[in-house]
């Protein structure tokens, strides 16, 4: 249990943020969330909606820390709205840091192995970024400009967030349980944590009071047919139902599919005893998990 340090977990409704907001709590901080939404399960959340200018923005609470968990992930919306989006993912996480710093809060910004380039694995927490996509641009920049404010600062670049709530492993499930075969790219990769594990290195960041650049990453680059395959034998269905496909993922900027996607955790070692969690075994009991629960639901 750590001291009843204050947190806001700024996108509390997020794949990530209502894992944080939950797994914080758990582990004895004083937890707020922002959200904007204005109805149903969030109505005890701060209401922020970060598309309106800042001088719309409520009075923030004075915590100890803010996790900036908010974002558009969508890589095919990055690149057709690129000044959209840009306010989401770079103008108002700074402006919003901006702010919390300023009242003497910690920040913690959430970001992506996508300010990489997906040519080399295990990328160094001091590599250069590189992205390839608007949606990188716009982590690359907004971390480069979030580190440089007077105030503590840190960024927590994560590899792809899995759980039971992941779409395509959904889409496959159904797909095999109808009966049809799934497809799965070969030479596109991910290195996958759960939001769980991506919450306890923040706790771990939080209680150390370090700034600087963290990662939380899975210890292997492995493409999606793996996925498939750990789901095609937790469903205990024909391993030839998986056509393996080859190509650019269509969301991508032409040829740029990640091929790597692993982030160096040696810093993370070193300081938390936390090294990367084995992908492997990420994607195995995720799949496990999805196929118990979709079997339970009948569906
Ligand atoms: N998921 C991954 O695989 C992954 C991998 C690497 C890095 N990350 C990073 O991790 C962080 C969390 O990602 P996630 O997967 O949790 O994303 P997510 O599930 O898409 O959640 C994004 C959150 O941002 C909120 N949001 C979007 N536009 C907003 C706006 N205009 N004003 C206020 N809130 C807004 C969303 O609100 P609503 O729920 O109401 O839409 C949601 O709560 C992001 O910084 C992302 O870049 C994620």
């Amino acid at each position: 249990m750590t001291d009843a340090l204050s947190i806001l977990v700024i996108g509390a409704d997020g794949q990530v943020g209502r894992v944080a907001y939950q797994d914080l709590l758990r582990r004895g901080y004083e937890v707020f969330g922002t959200t904007r939404r204005t109805e149903g399960e969030a109505k005890d959340c701060l209401f922020l909606d970060l598309s309106l200018a800042p001088s719309e923005w409520p009075e923030l609470p004075p915590v100890d820390v803010a996790v900036i968990c908010t974002a558009v992930t969508s890589i095919a919306e990055c690149e057709n709205d690129p000044d959209v989006t840009a306010v989401v993912n770079l103008h108002a996480p700074v402006a919003l840091a901006e702010k919390l710093t300023r009242q003497g809060t910690m920040v913690l910004f959430l970001s992506t192995t996508g300010v990489f380039d997906f040519t080399r694995p295990f990328r160094h927490h001091d590599d250069p970024p590189c992205p390839v996509t608007n949606y990188g641009r716009q982590k690359a920049e907004a971390e480069a400009r979030i580190l440089e404010l007077e105030g503590k600062t840190v960024v927590l670049r994560l590899t792809k967030i899995i759980g039971p709530d992941m779409p395509l492993l959904n889409r496959w499930q159904t797909e095999l349980a109808s009966g049809q075969n799934i497809t799965a790219y070969q030479d596109t990769t991910i290195a996958p944590i759960t939001a769980v594990f991506a919450s306890r290195v923040m706790h771990e960041i939080i209680g150390s009071g370090t700034e600087g650049i963290f990662h939380a990453s899975g210890d292997d680059d492995l493409p999606y047919t793996v996925l498939a395959e750990q789901l095609i034998r937790a469903m205990a269905v024909d391993p030839e139902r998986i056509e393996a496909r080859t190509g650019n993922m269509k969301e991508y900027p032409s040829g740029s599919s990640p091929r790597f996607t692993t982030l160096d955790m040696s810093r993370e070692g070193e300081m938390f005893g936390v090294p990367a969690p084995s992908s492997l075994a990420t994607m195995r009991e995720t799949a496990t998990r999805i196929a118990r629960e979709n079997l339970a639901t009948g569906v």
